[in-house]
């Protein structure tokens, strides 16, 4: 295996140094920028795009805690264990679901604006295999948005924190088995990132998929680089199909939030008869997987492209989900009068580079956080919301 992408000798390059390099600016990377600031270190955040562009950014339905009078962790790490079907750490997990919901709510005090009830708690929507409404959500389905907006509102706040925008991390430095930076291209040219440690959090690998719900820089490059620097990775066989993306000729695999099920849309065949409740007794409700090969299996057997979902047995459909509303709507689908053409598409990679409950790699200073690391949360299967959620916990814990 190649070491290195590009050829370079980091004397003739010019330098950044900082106490920690921090690539990507997802949930997960963010909250590690905010928290090492917190700390008095000093971050450079590489993003390959702007910090406005991640996968964050476009996660619609929510954080998953127990928030509810009727929740506890404990029902969360058991649900969590069941959608993992087997595979989940279950250590990892009762991190999680414990420390989880402080993270959320020191979230908010810090200004992210989530959906409220009239009482002021959290309004806790439902999505698949969770046996309780624990979807804290924001705007009704921009939840990822209203994340990333908070904290990047965070870290603007704080001058220890260098972000360098257009900046592709191309390879980890290592000598004797330790990571101590980065080589990359800063507006396309050649630089050395130097750090004491590196957190990576830099998303997963949809984009390898012609379909996808994923944004243009999901290309897994994080794995990559981690891997060609002597990490181990795991888990890697187990990617999420999302069952329900937008399925529309010359149109993007836009997704169409577990929410809207958990809000009581249907699944329809191409005959329009409902089909989840003969294959799982949680019908549409049940874990991702399930449902993504239940609908697969009835595309094939009706050869057809896509099978419907229907929203319009929903009470104010596009009120609750605005953005989906607005996006179907500009496709040409109205939803609360058409069935929404839907099918699988790539969403979630489960594997990653392997880390413990801290972040760390086998790597000597390098920590992985985010899509881009195995914890040993997700199992085989990730359960719905619990992404935002593992970035948030692990980013402050790396
Ligand atoms: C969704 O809103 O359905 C996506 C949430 C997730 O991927 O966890």
């Amino acid at each position: 295996m190649q070491r290195y992408l590009m050829n370079f000798d980091t004397r003739d390059l010019p330098t950044y140094m900082a106490d920690v390099l921090v690539v990507g600016s997802g949930v997960a990377g963010l909250s590690a920028a905010w928290k090492l600031a917190e700390a008095g270190k000093h971050v450079l955040l590489a993003v390959r795009d702007t910090l406005a562009d991640s996968n964050t950014d476009k996660a619609q339905g929510g954080i998953a805690s127990s928030f509810g009078a009727d929740d506890n962790p404990t029902l969360h790490l058991e649900d969590t264990l069941v959608a993992g079907a087997g595979l989940t750490d279950r250590d990892i997990a009762q991190i999680v679901v414990t420390e989880g919901p402080h993270d959320v709510a020191e979230l908010a005090e810090h200004g992210a604006e989530f959906d409220r009830t009239p009482d002021g708690k959290f309004a806790l929507g439902r999505e698949g295999c969770h046996c309780r409404s624990r979807i804290v959500h924001a705007h009704g389905d921009a939840t990822g948005a209203e994340v990333a907006r908070a904290l990047r509102a965070i870290v603007a706040k704080e001058e220890h924190v260098e972000p360098l925008e257009h900046c592709y991390v191309a390879d980890l430095l290592t000598r004797d088995g330790r990571c101590y930076g980065a080589v990359a291209l800063l507006d396309g040219k050649k630089v050395v990132l130097r750090a004491e440690a590196v957190v990576l959090a830099t998303g997963g690998t949809g984009r390898l998929y012609s379909k996808t719900t994923n944004p243009e820089g999901a290309t897994g490059s994080g794995v990559a680089l981690a891997f060609r620097a002597g990490a181990e990775v795991m888990d890697m066989e187990f990617v999420q199909f999302h069952p329900t993306a937008l399925a529309l000729d010359g149109c993007p695999n836009f997704l169409i939030s577990e929410a809207v099920r958990g809000a009581g849309a249907l699944l329809r065949s191409g005959k329009g008869e409902r089909f989840m409740p003969g294959y799982h007794p949680m019908a549409e409700l049940a874990p991702r997987d399930v449902v993504a090969r239940c609908i697969f299996k009835e595309m094939q057997d009706g050869g057809m492209d896509h099978v419907w979902l229907d929203a319009t047995v929903i009470d104010h459909a596009a009120e609750k989900f605005p953005m989906i509303a607005r996006t179907c709507k500009e496709y040409g689908v109205d939803i609360e009068k058409e069935y929404i053409p839907i099918a699988p598409a790539a969403h979630y990679m489960m594997g990653g580079v392997h880390t413990d409950e801290n972040g760390r790699t086998n790597v000597a200073g390098l920590y992985a956080a985010g899509e881009v690391a195995c914890t040993g949360l997700q199992g085989a299967n990730r359960l719905a919301s619990n992404s935002l959620l593992e970035g948030l916990v692990f980013g402050r814990r790396a």
